[in-house]
């Protein structure tokens, strides 16, 4: 159960009403499994919204939980009337300098020239731009994959988010937790939770409502194989309810293909990569 505060009024997923200010218990606020705690650190933001901002980097392993994390913040965000703006770094336009700020900011009024003139002075619109809407309605820019934003846009975002005390702005990002990305984050100076894996008895849950009927040694097996990684635990559990005779009987489960991508650039630098580790780089060897 997580506490919070509603704006305005509205049906609460629990069938209670809440009215403007009034803190009510949500029951089953989300489909998520043992994320209380970091999922109240977002609320405390998004509850605190209207005396004034603030940023938070939810910074973790590929797959471990951080856009499921985002999104259940910003879902409540937007129920309680707050403006949600979005934008997603992609490699690909990762030299485009801008570009992501551009897509975050579209439609909120901010002119094309107004990142010109020098990172500061670009910085300082994005700032009054958003001091500007959030007098009006709060604010929550949700970064996705940080770690692929262009560098201009990154380093704007963090210079307004570290000036967000007085508006009701809150900046959320999500960022892979490799070297260079941790490097990004330590530069900005923003305020990081770790979204650390599920703890044993949060991934026997999260399995066993994806995979009520497996039996107890597959169960077994694929915790121990998917380490609370939850997008490996449903991908391996995935496999597993297939009952591949000949997937059981090899030693390791094999990579999907939506993990390979996940963890793409972690298997890259393995094995520095912590959380999945030894594991998924001797499953990607053998299989
Ligand atoms: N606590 C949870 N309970 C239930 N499902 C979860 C939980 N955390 C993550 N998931 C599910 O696991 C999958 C991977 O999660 P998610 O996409 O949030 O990972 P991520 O950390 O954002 O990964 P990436 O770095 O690749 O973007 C998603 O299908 C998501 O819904
Ligand atoms: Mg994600």
């Amino acid at each position: 159960m997580v506490q919070c505060t509603l704006w305005g009024r509205r049906e609460c997923r629990n069938g209670r009403r809440g009215a403007c200010g009034v803190s009510i218990v949500v029951v089953a606020l989300h489909a998520l499994v043992g994320r209380d705690a970091e999922l109240r650190n977002l609320l405390t933001l998004v509850d605190g919204l209207k005396e004034g901002g603030g940023a938070l980097v939810l910074s973790g392993a590929a797959g471990v939980g951080k856009s499921a994390l985002l999104g259940a913040a910003t879902g409540e965000a937007a129920a309680r009337g707050a403006r949600v703006l979005t934008a997603t770094g992609v490699p690909a336009e990762g030299q485009v300098p801008y570009e992501g700020l551009r897509r975050l900011l579209a439609g909120t009024g901010l002119a094309p020239g107004d990142l010109d003139g020098g990172p500061l002075r670009g910085a300082m619109s994005v700032l009054h731009r958003l001091s500007a809407l959030a007098s009006d309605t709060p604010v929550v820019l949700a970064v996705e994959d940080a770690h692929w934003l262009d560098e201009p846009s990154w380093e704007a975002l963090a210079f307004v988010g570290r000036r967000l005390r007085s508006d009701a702005v809150v900046l959320l990002a999500t960022l892979r937790d490799d070297a260079d990305s941790q490097t990004r984050l330590a530069a900005s100076g923003l305020p990081a939770l770790t979204v650390p894996p599920l703890i044993d008895q949060a991934a026997a849950e999260l399995l066993a409502r994806v995979a009520p009927d497996l039996g107890v040694a597959l169960r077994a097996r694929v915790l121990a194989e998917a380490a609370g990684n939850p997008l490996a635990l449903m991908e391996f559990a995935a496999l597993a309810s297939r009952q591949d005779q000949e997937m059981l009987a090899s030693s390791r489960l094999p990579l999907t293909e939506r993990l390979e991508r996940a963890f793409a650039q972690a298997l890259a630098v393995l094995p520095a990569a912590r959380t999945l580790g030894a594991t998924l780089e001797e499953t990607a060897c053998r299989s």
